[in-house]
């Protein structure tokens, strides 16, 4: 079944908000994706409607969708395997913009995968879904920050090949959301904390004291997304009677995750509720 081919309530009934959060993830225009989060995020709605236990209840079947239609996106950047995509001094005009592009582009897979913790696991508390709709809503304004920051240097997001290492590790844990919050906030955005203050001290050696600017904010919400990612990691395991830092090593390797690099930002994930044994297991995995 194509999700877009999914059923919109009767007009009589309100869209729940994992409904709206299928709809938005479907969605192919940027511009109206992003725009679209953060006014679902601005009229949130009643507790009925975020409230808990809203099976939608259909089951995807993505290998026989060949479309892909999730996530819905443009038809530019052209996607390639991380190895293909060109690495560019970030010291050439070009390069400066691919660098820039390269960050828009996680932050458009980053509402995807905001929006598809919405829709796709049913049953879990409210706070689950009010915290993933204000992740969503930050990677919207992310995604649009830097977009707009592209436009000063000549680009437009689309213009420079990109990879899909977030959404693929999103789509590989579909079906386990303890996989999904172990691996994808709390392993992938969380290397996003270790990778960000380099990227920005190669801005400030170029001058981009704007993007630079942009970093820092998205550095602060990104803290709180890992930290989010950690809350319901540890929440989840509570339930199932399942030890975290095992249990996160057995995922890390049936998931294929890919490592942490050093150095890793520490007062970050400090910030983002890793414990000390989590960070001293990080050169381990
Ligand atoms: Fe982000
Ligand atoms: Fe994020």
């Amino acid at each position: 079944m194509d999700p877009r081919d999914f059923p919109m309530p009767s007009p009589t009934r309100l869209p729940t908000l994992r409904e709206r959060a299928l709809h938005l993830l479907c969605e192919s225009d940027p511009e109206r994706k992003a725009r679209g989060t953060l006014s679902l995020r601005a009229g949130q709605g009643s507790p009925a409607e975020t409230g808990t236990g809203m099976d939608i209840g259909i089951e995807l079947d993505l290998q026989a969708d060949p479309q892909h239609a999730i996530p819905g996106r443009p038809a530019r950047p052209e996607l390639r395997h991380h190895t293909q995509v060109p690495q560019r001094s970030p010291f050439t005009p070009e390069g400066h913009a691919a660098l820039i592009h390269a960050i828009a582009h996680i932050e458009f897979n980053a509402i995807n995968l905001a929006l598809d913790a919405i829709w796709r696991f049913g049953g879990m508390p409210a706070a689950f879904y009010e915290d993933w709709l204000q992740v969503a809503a930050e990677e919207a304004k992310h995604f649009l920050l830097l977009r707009d920051h592209l436009a000063t240097l000549g680009h437009a997001y689309g213009d420079f090949p990109a990879h899909d290492g977030l959404w693929t590790m999103t789509d590989k844990t579909r079906h386990d959301i303890v996989a999904r919050m172990a691996l994808v906030p709390r392993t992938l955005e969380a290397r996003g904390l270790d990778a960000t203050p380099p990227i920005q001290a190669k801005l400030r050696r170029i001058g981009d004291a704007p993007g630079v600017a942009i970093l820092d904010i998205l550095l602060a919400d990104e803290v709180g997304h890992v930290a989010i990612g950690n809350r319901w990691y540890a929440w989840l395991c509570a339930r199932e009677g399942l030890s975290p830092l095992p249990h996160y090593r057995v995922l890390f390797r049936q998931y294929e995750a890919p490592r942490p690099k050093p150095p890793y930002n520490l007062q970050a994930r400090r910030e983002a509720g890793f414990t000390e044994d989590e960070l001293a297991a990080l050169g381990e995995l």
